[in-house]
């Protein structure tokens, strides 16, 4: 059955196009040839008794996307067509937010991975960034650096609007927030809870906080690396939306050799009411490129660093599964907090490895890009070999 599938990689372009900027690809994109759309395969059909229960909603499969390729509705209603039915809309601020320029994914030669002296690690780009030239999805590694860019609010009200028009029975929208640090006295938590409110007002059915980014106070680090800012931060969202009763869910990032923060952290976000713990963000790497000879950083000198994700990070993120899966297991006070597993999935039968490791849900982000079908051929792969027939 899977094999009636067609291929997407090294026959289609990306849905998005790296060549492009993050505007041109929200306003042109999602790129996907209405021929293909046309003579896709049916998705199975899931009867009511498979349905599977998360953060309080029905769905037909806990297989998504999650935050960051997905720009708008445009791009979250595709998704959705495409059996993805957990549907996470791009992170947004409180307030209009420009991107970073271009380049900002460019794929990564997994081969040159490396790690750093004094902690951390390094990779070069690939040399031929052309996507024809990618061997195969399993290879697929890229930079991920684009400032978290937000669109107006006026933008953003209509069109998280038509994003959850979108979405089918079975499936469910999550509006991923990030906090600003802002210059008119209002504190980071309370812009948080401001960018978390308009989500849900505007169609979030839950509210991601994506926690993967500085932390100003502490001058090192993560917020998510906090655990009294994780606490801190997630309360104040909580009680923002509890009239409402949206789920909130966190999102981190890794926890290289540090079983025992990741534990302090889920801790501290269960406390807080949080409902979902959301991970792997993209790993930041030094990103290098080759240039006459030299070693130059690939983005820019302004940019050293950059978000990795895809095929090369999996094993972080199956490891910090395992881990949180083990956590909420041996912790007794944690049974109602999922876990979404991120990072790596390539393969419709990562989705399966994801969701056997410890996972509630299990989305991927750089092949929902390169291989759209892959939510797809997932269903289908899972419906033979359950001996299911139908159509959705
Ligand atoms: C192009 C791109 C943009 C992303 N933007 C965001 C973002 O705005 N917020 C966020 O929480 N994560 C963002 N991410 C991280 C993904 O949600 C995910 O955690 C990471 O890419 C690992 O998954 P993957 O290996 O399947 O790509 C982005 C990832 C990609 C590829």
């Amino acid at each position: 059955m899977a094999s009636e599938m067609a291929e997407w990689i090294g026959v289609h372009p990306p849905l998005y196009d790296p060549n492009l900027s993050y505007i041109e690809n929200l306003q042109k994109g999602p790129f996907c040839p209405p021929s293909v759309l046309e003579s896709l395969p049916p998705r199975p059909a899931v009867p009511l008794s498979e349905r599977v229960s998360f953060l309080g909603h029905e769905l037909n499969s806990t297989v998504g996307v999650p935050a960051g390729p997905l720009l708008g509705s445009k791009w979250t209603t595709l998704a959705a067509q495409l059996g993805f039915d957990i549907v996470t809309y791009k992170t947004i601020r409180s307030r209009e937010h420009p991107s970073h320029p271009v380049p900002n994914s460019l794929f990564v030669d997994t081969s040159t991975l490396k790690e750093k002296p004094g902690g951390g690690h390094e990779v070069w780009v690939c040399e031929d960034q052309q996507q024809q030239r990618l061997p195969s999805v399993s290879a697929l590694t890229i930079t991920n650096s684009y400032g978290m860019p937000s669109m107006s609010r006026e933008y953003l009200a209509t069109d998280l609007r038509k994003a959850k028009e979108g979405i089918g029975e079975g499936q469910m929208l999550i509006v991923s927030v990030v906090g600003t640090q802002r210059s008119d006295g209002v504190s980071l938590g309370d812009d948080y809870a401001e960018a978390a409110s308009f989500a849900q007002q505007h169609g979030a059915m839950a509210v991601e906080l994506n926690l993967s980014c500085p932390n100003v106070d502490k001058k090192s680090g993560s917020l998510y690396q906090d655990p009294q800012s994780v606490y801190d931060l997630s309360k104040r969202v909580v009680a923002e939306l509890q009239p409402t009763a949206t789920p909130v869910i966190v999102k981190v990032g890794d926890f290289p050799h540090q079983q025992d923060l990741q534990k302090q952290v889920m801790q501290s976000a269960s406390r807080a009411g949080v409902r979902a713990f959301c991970g792997l963000n993209s790993v930041p790497m030094t990103v290098h490129k080759t240039q006459s000879g030299a070693c130059v950083p690939a983005l820019g000198a302004d940019r050293p660093t950059a978000g990795v994700c895809g095929e090369l990070i999996r094993p972080w993120a199956v490891a910090f599964i395992r881990e949180a899966a083990r956590i909420r297991r041996e912790d007794g006070g944690m049974d109602g907090m999922a876990v979404m597993g991120v990072g790596g999935i390539t393969q419709p039968e990562h989705f399966r490895d994801f969701l056997e490791a410890g996972a509630d849900a299990a989305l991927t982000a750089t092949a929902m890009w390169w291989d759209p079908l892959i939510a797809l051929k997932y269903h289908r792969q899972r419906a033979a070999a359950n001996g299911l027939t139908g159509v959705v």
